[in-house]
């Protein structure tokens, strides 16, 4: 078959076609955007049992075929038969469950663990009956092996493959006929039709599309291992988000042992969930309570630390903020922000100096936002500002406040989406007081904890260390 597929070049930036590979595109002039891609055989005959050859006098509609239509109402579908793997927060990550038939990319950086988890929800399918089989062209049978002894005892009945050419990969599958397929990793793996080496951006789009088309046409769940470099970009997982049913982040600090996993992209459930894992000897275990980690280890007397409910998808979680406010040694001070922008930073200085007479001139300014966190929401602000203050005056926040709203420039307290929810989160954990912009305190009382609202930092301020 390789001897017959024509290939071309196709300029990711203007889509422009050319038949030899060149450093810049001849059309928009842009460097290095020219990728190897297949070109589709033209169809023969009309394709598929549904569809009946046109007549010729229409000729707009010439080569193409008559498609059944049916009413939405008449389809059939199997949202039903989604599977559990019982690893909770991967399931809920995904909606409810693996939806059979469908790809879904997992990325992250190299050792975060994903071929742990995906080897592990590899081993739950087997349990549940679902055949498994884990393609990998990263690793060797032996290494997959020890991993799997450290697992549950199931991953050792989970089939293994290692191997890097995709038509080996296909072909395997077409005759074991598993379940789910996992293929570790996509930069790993080529077809012989195009010339570009494995990890391409070319191969790694032909590859990603064939599985997919395996996925459709079997029924079978694919899985795909994407590289994340640093940097974010790369020739891999984004290039493929928009051919593959849902994509998966797992991120994390190497350092920490907590990962998070967040559904970015998904055809079967809600984005921007996500799942919160702990790296144990024993592999990845699900941890239910993501609020008591990230708090687990909070120093609840000292000054600088605040306590914030973000929303990470429909879930409240709670974060803590750690400023520290130090004398200046000598030139400019100091702003070092970790898990949080810099330039906010500045902005609410700028504001805390400006509105509450809190001057930041002299001092090095230092701000840790725990658990590797990262803090983009604005309702994180208040906390911030808190955390900051509480530095500057070196007087502790009570233990059991928490931290809710935007703050303007202006110095303002704003209110910020689903209080009640940040709100209820915060009682589950042991808060007693939640400080909000003042309109956004609700109108129906809390039950267990005593929700305060402010309208000014500065007013805040006056009830914290007055
Ligand atoms: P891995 O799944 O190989 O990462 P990826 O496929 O994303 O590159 O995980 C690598 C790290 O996980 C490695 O540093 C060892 C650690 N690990 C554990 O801590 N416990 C375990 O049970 C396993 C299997 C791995
Ligand atoms: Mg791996």
């Amino acid at each position: 078959m390789s001897a017959k597929v024509k290939t071309a070049y196709r300029c990711t930036e203007c889509g422009a076609e050319s038949s030899k590979w060149q450093g810049r595109c001849d059309s928009c002039g842009e460097w290095n955007t020219l990728v190897e891609e297949m070109v589709a055989p033209r169809a023969t005959a009309a394709s598929g049992s549904s569809a009946r050859r046109v007549g010729g006098t229409r000729s707009l509609a010439e080569g193409g075929s008559v498609a059944v239509t049916p009413r939405l109402r008449e389809v059939t579908g199997s949202e039903a038969k989604r599977w559990r793997t019982g690893l909770d927060e991967f399931d809920f990550v995904l909606g409810g469950g693996i939806v059979p038939g469908s790809m879904i990319l997992v990325g992250g950086e190299p050792g975060i663990g994903k071929s742990t988890l995906l080897l592990q929800v590899a081993a739950r399918l087997e349990s549940a009956g679902h055949k498994a089989l884990y393609a990998s062209g990263e690793e060797s049978a032996f290494q997959v092996k020890l991993r799997a002894d450290r697992l549950d005892a199931a991953a050792s009945d989970v089939q293994f493959l290692a191997e890097t050419q995709l038509e080996t990969v296909l072909a395997t599958a077409a005759a074991t006929e598993p379940a789910a397929l996992i293929v570790d990793s996509i930069q790993t793996v080529f077809t012989t039709d195009l010339e570009g080496a494995p990890g391409n951006v070319g191969q790694v789009r032909e590859c990603a599309a064939r599985l997919m088309r395996y996925a459709k046409e079997s029924g079978t769940t694919v899985f795909v291992v994407g590289h994340v470099t640093k940097g974010g970009g790369i020739a891999g997982p984004k290039t493929l988000e928009h051919i593959v049913d849902t994509v998966l982040y797992f991120e994390g600090e190497r350092t920490l042992d907590h990962r998070i996993l967040r559904a970015t992209k998904n055809r079967f459930g809600s984005v921007d969930e996500i799942g919160v894992f702990r790296m144990s000897e024993r592999g990845l275990e699900p941890v239910p309570n993501p609020s008591e980690l990230f708090l687990g280890d909070r120093n609840r007397i000292a000054s600088g630390s605040a306590v914030t409910a973000l929303l990470e998808g429909t879930r409240p979680v709670l974060i803590e903020i750690q400023g520290l406010a130090a004398k200046a040694g000598f030139g400019t001070p100091q702003r070092v922000a970790t898990g949080y922008d810099a330039r906010r930073l500045a902005l609410l200085l700028a504001v805390l100096d400006k509105r509450a007479g809190l001057s930041f001139a002299q001092l090095d300014v230092f701000l840790n936002v725990v658990g590797g966190v990262q803090l983009q929401e604005p309702a994180g602000d208040l906390a911030v500002a808190a955390a900051l203050a509480s530095s500057v005056y070196d007087r502790a926040l009570p233990a059991d406040a928490a931290f809710v709203g935007e703050v303007g420039l202006g110095g303002e307290v704003r209110p910020v989406s689903q209080v009640e929810r940040r709100v209820a989160e915060a009682a589950n954990m042991g808060m007693t007081t939640v400080y909000v912009a003042e309109r956004a305190v609700p109108r129906r009382g809390t039950r267990d904890v005593n929700v305060v609202g402010v309208r000014t930092i500065g007013e805040m301020f006056q009830r914290l260390f007055a």
